[in-house]
């Protein structure tokens, strides 16, 4: 047999983290590394966040897990929380991203279908968007990479490029139920719309009674500086995906949507038998006591301008490998001139920093969001040592 025990899904590196220290990983060798990929936009606390080692050690000693089918004091108050602090009226939770944006799907076809809308099923997605590896998910995305071997993908998507308004009126039809957008894209590369573009979105949608689906599973929870993006565009969708950064590293994802948008989803229509159990509730409660609160957006936004301008300074020094900065908040993408993943290889082997890599030649940058700015200074450092010994041709 060649096959190792663990299914080969994942090219995974030789780099391997036993333990968490705040803002460094360690390795099973015991060197450590600054972690500006956060488990991709998951740890925002970093790592050993006593508030939640706290939460989910006294949750795993009272009540682990329920059924669905019981009363849940501990999702009801998640569940409030999220409705408060969002356009939300209702959240149905999760266990991952992916699931998010299945239930997020399911949602709005279920909006039509309740009202007799039959044909309103499809959805108008964008070109190099991620939305996850279930098979509706990856139907969901343009990105013949990952449909390839689990053909065929399901049917009800119509992908047109990130941006293109024109596209976007061409598209709608008689099935088109609504559009699903990643705010600010993150696998694609970090690519932010304009403010008109998504307010123009919402404009089609309710034209249309159509319903507009945000996938901010990536980008939600703070990591721009908002508790959710949307709120720097002026624009409110009627669902959002949102996994990630809401668990700080426990497995959870949610469904926000508005009380119209929620209208098919009624008793028996869909579940998890894990979603929302008492364990994911209590990290969602530590994540939302740190990072639900004006303050604690403001050093997002603050660390996030000061990483932003050392970075635009530096890549000035190197232009036959960094094109330009882009990104929110603390969810930033460095445009290469040559291909990332090497680059992003020798930071990590060599330097012993993490960063990921991204579509449309970007490094994606995705601290902790509890950084301070020693902690952009290990990076810079880092950052100029990689860039002075770069040699793409040997690395790649
Ligand atoms: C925007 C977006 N949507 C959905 C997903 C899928 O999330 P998960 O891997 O938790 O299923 C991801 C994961 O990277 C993502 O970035």
């Amino acid at each position: 047999m060649t096959i190792s025990p663990l299914m080969p899904v994942y090219p995974r590196t030789a780099f391997r983290p036993v333990r968490g220290e705040h803002c460094h990983l360690i390795g099973e060798d015991g060197r450590r590394y600054l972690d500006f990929a956060a488990g991709i936009a998951v740890n925002l606390l970093g790592h050993s966040h006593q508030g939640l080692i706290s939460a989910i050690q006294q949750q795993a000693a009272t009540l682990m897990h329920v059924s669905n089918l019981y009363g849940s004091p501990h999702q009801e108050s998640v569940a409030k929380r999220l409705v408060e602090v969002t356009f939300a009226d209702t959240v149905f939770f999760t266990n991952s991203g992916a699931e998010a944006v299945e239930c997020a799907i399911k949602t709005a076809r279920a909006y039509h279908q309740h009202i007799g809308n039959l044909d309103k099923y499809e959805l108008i997605t964008f070109k190099e968007a991620f939305h996850g590896r279930t098979m509706g998910t990856i139907s969901a995305s343009n990105q013949e990479k990952m449909h390839k071997g689990f053909l065929p993908i399901l049917p009800g998507f119509k992908y047109v490029d990130f941006g293109d308004l024109e596209a976007v009126k061409a598209a709608i039809g008689p099935n088109t139920g609504g559009i699903m957008i990643e705010p600010i894209q993150g696998e694609g590369g970090i690519k932010v719309p304009s403010d008109e573009f998504l307010q123009a979105l919402r404009a089609l949608c309710d034209e249309h009674d159509l319903m507009l689906i945000f996938d901010e599973v990536q980008c939600g929870v703070a990591r721009t500086g908002t508790f959710y993006a949307y709120e720097q565009f002026g624009v409110v969708p009627d669902i959002l995906a949102t996994a990630k950064g809401i668990g700080g590293g426990f497995p959870l994802g949610a469904c926000l949507a508005s009380e119209k948008a929620a209208r098919g989803m009624v008793a028996g229509t869909h579940g998890s038998t894990y979603g929302g159990n008492p364990l994911a509730m209590s990290a969602a409660n530590a994540v939302l006591d740190a990072v639900a609160n004006e303050e604690f957006m403001a050093h997002v936004r603050d660390m996030g301008a000061k990483l932003t301008s050392r970075l635009e300074q530096f890549i000035g020094n190197y232009p036959d490998l960094f094109e330009l900065v882009r990104g929110r908040g603390l969810m930033l993408g460095l445009k290469m001139k040559v291909e990332p993943r090497p680059f992003v290889a020798h930071l990590r082997d060599n330097h012993q920093l993490l960063c990921v890599s991204a579509g449309d030649k970007t490094m994606r940058i995705l601290p902790p969001l509890v950084i301070d700015e020693s902690h952009i200074d290990e990076f810079m450092e880092k950052l100029s040592a990689a860039a002075a010994s770069y040699q793409p041709e040997e690395v790649a």
